[in-house]
């Protein structure tokens, strides 16, 4: 076994935990939407013909904003397609996934699918193949009360009172050359700004997101968040940032380490944003949306679109299979959002059912979580209050994308109402158990509520739909507390949560 060590104060105070943290998303893409959320023949199907099971699954996830409708989808999205009477909706060709686009589901529907569902929708407007006016007619269908030509197609399409949509992205990662209507910094950055511009003229409580980066690794990273932000700074609140880790190339140690990329992420965005503010003399800070991040194994079969004269409706498409590892690194990649609350203000989860997804759905049948939901679920519905900075002093394990690594990360949340405690922590040493020693001295008198534990001898063990629970988050009977102190084992390629209360 090795050891590590943590020391929790009260005073180390980051910012507080977000509720949008614990955000998702949902995008027109394979069978995310058709078979997903919306399946009329489910038995548990309501009159809109979303699923009772993924809605009450998407409770339990703790999931707090909903992005929608894309993702690539949205840049030659046309939204005024998929409201009225749904047997007269076109179908269109949807370029970004070489799929066919019924437009059963649009913004109305998807509007009634996340009050059910109880999540804050995040809407993004096309800026691939449109621009300032359509998404200044989407915005008015959705946000103006009525006494106008789109709000009252709203309220003859059954919504009286106007949707109030808060948050908005200008667009989906409009640096990627993948991307319909792709374009240079300079382009995307005065088109963000001359939307983001009009979008307040009519509604200025929004709050608006500029595409950053598709990851850390396109060549345009970094000198895209300066140029867009430089075009766009006075108008945006945050700018997006966008990472999907692993692929097959069977290097476990750098794989359990990608926290450590997102955190570098965080911070080049972070400190472009600064340098931008700098230059430009403003006095408001831009922050993070971390609106699209997972694991996917991009390279595999199940993540190549269709092609040819093949357009099918809602392939099968990005349906990974989540082993326990994955949710090691899903788990560790929250931690990380966690701990840069303080510019991180808000964060999706791609996707939500199906594609890429903790929630898979067979068509009219099963619903099951995959590993990868429950250390999502369990830190959505846990984390309160405060992030807390930790001292932290571990071993490390040697890592051929990041070299030395620690093999011990964490985070905690003070809650300062209650006094509740959160330690999360993941033990990324590919053959070693870690004890763990927490110095409690800030909190004297804490017992402890629960520790969980998600590992398995075989970390490459998913979940079916006929088996989705031999490996769940398991009490761990290690861990102790006494004299403000913790004590706990954490398992090779692990995942822990520790709750700690006043008697
Ligand atoms: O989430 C899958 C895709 O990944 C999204 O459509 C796109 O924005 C990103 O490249």
């Amino acid at each position: 076994m090795l050891s590590a060590s943590i020391t929790v104060d009260p005073a180390f105070v980051v910012g507080p935990v977000r509720r949008r943290t614990f955000g998702s998303f949902v995008e027109h893409l394979g069978r995310c939407v058709y078979s997903g959320i919306h399946d009329p023949g489910h038995p548990s199907a309501d009159a809109d013909g979303f699923r009772g099971d993924v809605v009450d699954l998407t409770r339990e996830l703790g999931v707090s904003t909903v992005r929608y409708p894309g993702g690539n989808f949205v840049s030659g999205y046309r939204w005024e397609d998929a409201i009225g009477p749904v047997d007269q909706r076109p179908r269109r060709l949807d370029l970004a996934w070489h799929s066919t686009e019924p437009n059963l589901v649009g913004v109305d529907e998807f509007m009634r699918w996340a009050a059910k569902a109880g999540v804050e929708p995040m809407m993004a407007v096309n800026l691939g193949t449109r621009g300032v006016q359509e998404a200044l007619d989407l915005l008015e269908y959705c946000n103006v009360p009525g006494g106008t030509a789109w709000s009252d197609k709203r309220r003859a399409n059954g919504a009286e009172d106007p949707y109030r949509v808060k948050m908005w992205c200008l667009g989906n990662e409009l640096d990627g050359p993948w991307q319909v209507g792709h374009k240079s910094a300079h382009e995307y950055g005065r088109l963000a700004a001359e939307t983001a511009r009009a979008m307040r003229m009519l509604d200025p409580d929004l709050e608006l997101v500029a595409c950053g980066s598709s990851g850390s690794g396109m060549p345009t990273f970094g000198e895209w968040e300066r140029v867009v932000l430089t075009e766009a700074y006075e108008h945006v609140d945050h700018v997006s940032a966008h990472a999907y880790y692993w692929e097959e190339d069977g290097d476990l140690a750098s794989f359990l380490a990608s926290a450590i990329d997102m955190d570098h992420f965080i911070e080049s965005v972070a400190a472009t944003a600064d340098a931008v503010r700098a230059a430009g003399k403003h006095t408001k800070r831009i922050n993070i949306s971390f609106d699209e991040w997972n694991v996917w194994y991009q390279k595999r079969a199940e993540s190549q679109s269709p092609s040819g004269d093949d357009w099918p409706v809602a392939p099968v498409l990005l349906e990974d299979k989540y082993n326990v590892a994955d949710a090691v690194v899903v788990g560790n990649l929250l931690i990380s959002l966690l701990r840069n609350t303080d510019r991180v203000h808000a964060a999706s989860l791609a996707q939500l059912v199906n594609v890429i997804a903790p929630i898979m759905t067979e068509p009219g049948g099963r619903a099951w979580r995959q590993t990868i939901f429950h250390p999502f679920a369990l830190t959505a519905r846990h984390a309160a209050g405060d992030v807390l900075r930790l001292a932290v002093d571990s071993p490390v394990q040697p890592t051929a994308k990041f070299g030395d690594v620690p093999v011990l990360d964490a985070v905690a949340t003070h809650d300062p109402e209650t006094g509740d405690l959160l330690i999360l922590a993941v033990n990324r040493s590919v053959t070693d158990g870690v004890v763990l020693e927490v110095d409690l001295r800030g909190f004297p008198g804490l017992r402890l509520v629960e520790a969980l534990t998600l590992a398995n001898p075989d970390h490459t063990w998913s979940a079916t739909a006929d088996d989705a629970t031999s490996v769940l988050p398991r009490t761990n009977t290690t861990a102790k507390v006494a004299d403000d102190h913790a004590r706990t084992e954490l398992p090779p390629v692990s995942w822990t949560l520790v709750r700690l209360a006043h008697p």
